[in-house]
């Protein structure tokens, strides 16, 4: 029983210091894939059963397969897009597994619309346990008449739109001394390409706030989790055909589901892609500035 202590308002169980899980030596890539757990750190994990969870971007892609992974553990959901026919869509698959979802129409650029928005969750809801923030997009970067206005874009939907819903929801969250938050960020975040240098610059400030959220918000019980996933077959993705190891949307959700009920702080995957990322960053730039 030894530093195995069991969170009554969220039933998550808590081992500390001293009986943590460990993956051990045998993945030779457990320290770049999951550093975390290499190195000991404290997990919680997060039974989703009666929770309520706010899944942004929930409309497409992995958020939306995701929204049905969770449901199928009984989390009650609130989904949200901009796109009220995509969203009715995933709502309709998400009642095969419970009946406690409803759909709210936000854009996550616009900090009034996500304020407004939780507001009415709340409402409906009464409490929220957890956000998962899957909004995102992700355009081109041009040199030729280089325009800021495409970065800002990406960077408004992926990474402001983050911050106001961690701002709108975390203090439910903190009253409740509990709760977790959940950002999508990608792999892309540990490696740069010039035609997409505004993306991965969105998921880097993605991946590095959380990297200080999680240790900011542990003390008032609100766990931070980050996902960085290789290249996974969504919408977004559509017109890419040099994916490198793709991933089919449903198997990445059952994987990022996973991460969330162990409670991983940081989830890389797929585990060869997460490697040759990580690597790619400790490169020399001579040998990184020819890709
Ligand atoms: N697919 C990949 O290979 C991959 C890899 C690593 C990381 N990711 C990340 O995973 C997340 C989900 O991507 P995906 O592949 O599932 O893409 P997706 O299928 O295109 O889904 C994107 C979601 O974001 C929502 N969204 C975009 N702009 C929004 C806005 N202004 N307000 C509200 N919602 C907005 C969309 O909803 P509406 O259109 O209804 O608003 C949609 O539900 C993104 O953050 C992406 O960067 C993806």
């Amino acid at each position: 029983m030894r530093g195995l202590i069991t969170v009554p308002s969220t039933g998550v169980e808590n081992k500390f210091p001293g009986r943590q899980e460990n993956p051990g030596f045998g993945s030779a890539f457990s320290f770049v894939t999951d550093p975390a757990l290499f190195l000991k750190e404290s997990i919680i994990k997060i039974n989703l059963q009666n929770k309520v969870v706010v899944v942004t971007g929930a409309s497409s892609g992995i958020g939306a397969s995701l929204s049905v992974e969770m449901a199928k553990k009984g989390a009650a959901l609130a989904l949200i897009g901009r796109n009220s026919e995509r969203l009715e869509r995933v709502k309709k698959e998400v009642q095969h597994h419970t009946q406690d979802v409803s759909i709210f129409t936000c854009d996550v650029m616009d900090r009034q619309q996500v304020h407004d928005t939780v507001d009415l969750i709340s409402r409906k809801f009464r409490r929220i346990d957890g956000l998962v923030y899957s909004s995102g997009i992700g355009l081109p970067t041009f040199y030729r008449n280089f325009e800021s206005t495409h970065i800002e874009k990406i960077v408004r939907t992926n990474y402001f739109g983050l911050l106001y819903w961690i701002e709108s929801t975390a203090p439910m969250m903190q009253a409740q001394k509990s709760g977790f938050i959940v950002g999508i960020s990608s792999l892309a975040a540990h490696m740069t390409e010039k035609r997409v240098a505004g993306y991965t610059s969105s998921k880097a400030a993605v991946s590095n706030f959380l990297a200080g959220a999680r240790k900011g918000f542990k003390k008032y019980g609100i766990q931070v989790i980050t996902i960085e996933p290789g290249y996974v077959k969504t919408p977004m993705t559509a017109g890419n055909k040099k994916m490198i190891f793709p991933m089919e949307v449903e198997d990445a959700a059952r994987s990022i589901l996973k991460a969330i009920e162990k409670g991983k702080p940081v989830y890389r995957f797929p585990k060869t892609m997460a490697f040759f990322a990580r690597f790619f960053e400790c490169l020399p730039t001579a040998i990184t500035a020819k890709f």
